[in-house]
Order: C-alpha cells, then structure tokens, then sequence
C-alpha cells in the first residue's frame, strides 16, 4: 500500500511465509517495496530510520514486558517527529476469541516515553472470520 502511493517502503514480519505472500503480491502489483524477515522488537539492528511505521494486528500480538521492547524497539528505528499509526483489537470487542484485548489506558502507558500520542479513536479491523471486523482502536503518535 504505501509502495503504491510512492513511498520507498519496507515490510517486516517474523514469518518467513508472511513474507513470501507479501512479496508475491507486490510483484502482482508491479511495485517495488522491500520485505524482510525480522523480529520487531529489536528494529534497530536493520541499522535503518524510518519517517514512519505502520502497524496492523502487531501490537496486540505482545504481552506487557514485549509491549514496552517494541515501544523502545520503534524509538530506535523511528527518526524524531516520526510518525507511528497502529490498529489493534480493542476492549470494546465482545468475545475473547483472537488476540488479546487492549486499552486505551495501556496504549497510553506503553508509550508514555519518547511518544506524543496524537490521537486514539475507535475503528474497525478487518479480519478474515467476520466481514464486519472487529473492533479496534486507531493510534497515532508522534516520536518526541
Ligand atoms: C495478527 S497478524 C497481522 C498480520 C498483518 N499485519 C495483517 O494486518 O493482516 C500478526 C503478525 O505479526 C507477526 N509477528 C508476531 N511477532 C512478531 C515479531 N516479534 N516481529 C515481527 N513480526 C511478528 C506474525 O508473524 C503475524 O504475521
């Protein structure tokens, strides 16, 4: 997605598979992005800055102690005034199927240090077992 609107852009994922799929596609799409097989909670041994990062269905994925890795994680690979933009389930989602639930209160304290949190409003992201998603939360942050 962001390769298409021009970005130079780098995906990572832990799972080999993941990534293949993800470079299958762009090639189907005749875009040039970069994927990578790596851990997110240690960004900053690609060596690389990024202006931005986006995050969908990762987050949520951590328990609190990887929580606050990947929030030092994403400082070290984000440059300062860069922007982070995450989905992730919310606790307003019924059920406790899928991954974990998370509040904006835990949003908050994860990235209480080195973050402007921007906003957090209420959204939706789409999943493969309900076409009308699930509930979620949209964040944005601003590195400080
Ligand atoms: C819920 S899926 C979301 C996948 C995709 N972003 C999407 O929106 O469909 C979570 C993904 O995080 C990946 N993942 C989990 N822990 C990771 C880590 N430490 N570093 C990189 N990727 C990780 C998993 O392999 C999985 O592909």
């Amino acid at each position: 997605m962001a390769a298409e609107r021009g970005a130079s852009a780098t995906g990572i994922d832990a799972s080999p598979r993941a990534i293949r799929r993800a470079e299958k596609k762009a090639s189907e799409r005749g875009v040039a992005a970069r994927f990578v097989v790596g851990d997110a909670l240690d960004l900053g041994s690609l060596g690389e800055q990024f202006d931005v990062v986006l995050d969908c269905g990762l987050f949520h994925v951590f328990n609190d102690q990887d929580r606050a890795t990947y929030a030092s994680s994403l400082r070290a690979a984000v440059v300062h005034g860069g922007r982070y933009f995450m989905l992730c389930f919310s606790d307003l989602q019924p059920g406790d199927w899928g991954p974990r639930r998370v509040r904006e209160a835990e949003i908050e304290a994860c990235f209480a240090e080195g973050w402007r949190i921007d906003s957090i409003v209420p959204s939706t992201i789409e999943i493969t077992i309900d076409p009308s998603g699930a509930r979620a939360w949209l964040v944005s942050a601003t590195r400080s």
